[in-house]
């Protein structure tokens, strides 16, 4: 796909995270899907939050896809996605009083559900490390670690399991498993009443995804996979343990659809022209003072999902790299490049250094981010506002250099760069 603008993608393309979230993935696909047939997303749960600002308003979208919004683009959220029914309903509802129809919605029936035990087990752990001073990870609180946990145990239950005719007599033996496990108290009658309403809204979404898309495949229609998360946030490859329990990278894909890595045509890494990090684990480029005020308040640092305050730090190159290496990706979508203007110096990580001395090697653990010190070069900013630029050639000659050096390091194109947060305010290259 190397000589299209993204604009006029045909194909496969996947979009994944090369940092540790909240890169603006929900924005991108967004802008992209109007050229698909198929969205299709992996990974994550109601830890996601993917924010999508259009002509149909401002959404922050969990675990339904961020294609939604074209009504003849098909929507599946697959296997390996947590899916908490509570929040995909809300996330219904909040659409269809837009006037968004989420008839083109298909979701796995192989898929775990996130059921209220699974929130109230990952607070559960989460208040325990706090008081023990052990490592709280700073999850979201939405209790995917303890689903997947649940699902790696061959326990819990499946979407699929909402339309057997004994879903009443699985919910009501694993209640009580839970509540024998982990004294939870939990009532069965009132859980039952929820989830059998939750099972009647839901039903008409449920299929099998993998053959879903190996139709579309078949017939040559384009096809957009979804990440969730970032590569640092992988539970094999990320900053164990401070990292969610699914796989952001692209392996993910082949899991949750069985569509192999080697038949997409274009991989997207995606990440901000700076990165954050909510929750808690080491960022070595982590930003301080007066530029992480500067940066929180222009850039709405927030965390969609719990409104956290999310951390700031310099373009980390060291890690991109190696997530773009680890994944085999293509070329590189930048966003929030408008946040940037109106800094002096934007510095960018191109090495580390261990106990004064270069750090020529890459592990991702928390331990070694956590002493590893940044080696920065330091670009001069810009300071006009470039909110309204749509080519590459009208960015202030600053703005160039920076992504050209981008470029240059981590070794594949830039293709896309976003100037604001709503569909259209971007620059494809
Ligand atoms: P995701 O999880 O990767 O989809 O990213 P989030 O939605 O959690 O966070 C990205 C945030 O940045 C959202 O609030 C977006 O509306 C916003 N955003 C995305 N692209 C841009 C951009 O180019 N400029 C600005 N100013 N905001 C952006
Ligand atoms: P999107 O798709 C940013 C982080 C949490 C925490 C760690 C573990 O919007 O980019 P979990 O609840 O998954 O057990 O939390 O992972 N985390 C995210 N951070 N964006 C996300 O998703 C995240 N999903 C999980 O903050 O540090
Ligand atoms: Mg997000």
């Amino acid at each position: 796909m190397s000589k299209e603008t993204l604009k006029n993608w045909q194909g496969t393309i996947a979009v994944m995270g090369v940092d540790w979230g909240d890169s603006g993935k929900g924005r991108l696909i967004d802008d992209l899907a109007s050229n698909a047939h198929v969205v299709a997303r992996w990974g994550g749960g109601s830890n996601t939050g993917h924010t999508v600002e259009n002509s149909l308003g401002k959404f922050a979208l969990h675990i339904m896809p961020s294609g939604i919004f074209n009504k003849d683009v098909i929507c599946l959220v697959g296997r390996n996605v947590a899916v908490d029914l509570e929040s995909l309903l809300l996330e219904i509802e909040n659409l269809q009083s837009a006037g968004v129809t989420v008839d083109n919605l298909l979701i796995d029936e192989q898929a775990s559900l996130t059921m209220p035990w699974h929130r109230m087990r990952d607070g559960l752990r989460e208040s325990l490390r706090e008081n023990n001073h052990s490592d709280k990870i700073g999850t979201t609180g939405r209790g995917v670690g303890p689903t997947y946990a649940d699902r790696t145990e061959r326990v819990g239950l499946l979407v699929g399991d909402l339309l057997s005719s004994d879903f009443k007599e699985k919910l009501k033996e694993e209640v009580e498993i839970q509540n024998q496990f982990y004294r939870l108290g939990l009532d069965y009658q009132e859980i039952h009443r929820k989830y059998a309403k939750y099972a009647r809204k839901i039903k008409r979404f449920i299929g099998n995804t993998t053959q879903v898309l190996k139709k579309a495949k078949e017939n040559g229609q384009n096809i957009l996979f979804e990440g969730a998360q970032g590569y640092f946030l992988d539970i094999d490859a990320g900053t164990y343990p401070f990292v969610t329990s699914s796989n952001p990278g692209i392996v993910g894909i082949w899991r949750c659809f069985d569509f192999h890595p080697s038949e997409i045509n274009e991989v997207i890494g995606i990440t901000k022209a700076y990165m954050t990090r909510v929750g808690e684990g080491p960022m070595p480029t982590k930003i301080n003072g007066e530029e992480r005020k500067f940066i929180v308040e222009k850039g709405k640092e927030r965390g969609t999902t719990t409104g956290r305050e999310r951390t700031p730090g310099w373009l980390d190159l060291v890690l991109i790299k190696a997530a773009v290496d680890a994944n085999k990706i293509n070329s590189l979508a930048i966003t929030k490049l408008d946040v940037l203007s109106g800094l002096k110096i934007i510095k960018v990580c191109t090495g580390y250094r261990l106990q004064g001395n270069p750090a020529d090697y890459l592990a991702h653990d928390a331990r070694f981010l956590s002493q590893a010190e940044p080696v920065y070069e330091d670009f001069e900013g810009w300071q006009e506002d470039i909110s309204s630029v749509r080519r590459f050639d009208d960015l202030p000659k600053n703005a160039k250099r920076f992504i050209k050096r981008v470029e240059e390091y981590v070794g594949i194109p830039v293709k896309f760069i976003s100037v604001g947060p709503k569909r259209g305010e971007v620059i494809y290259i």
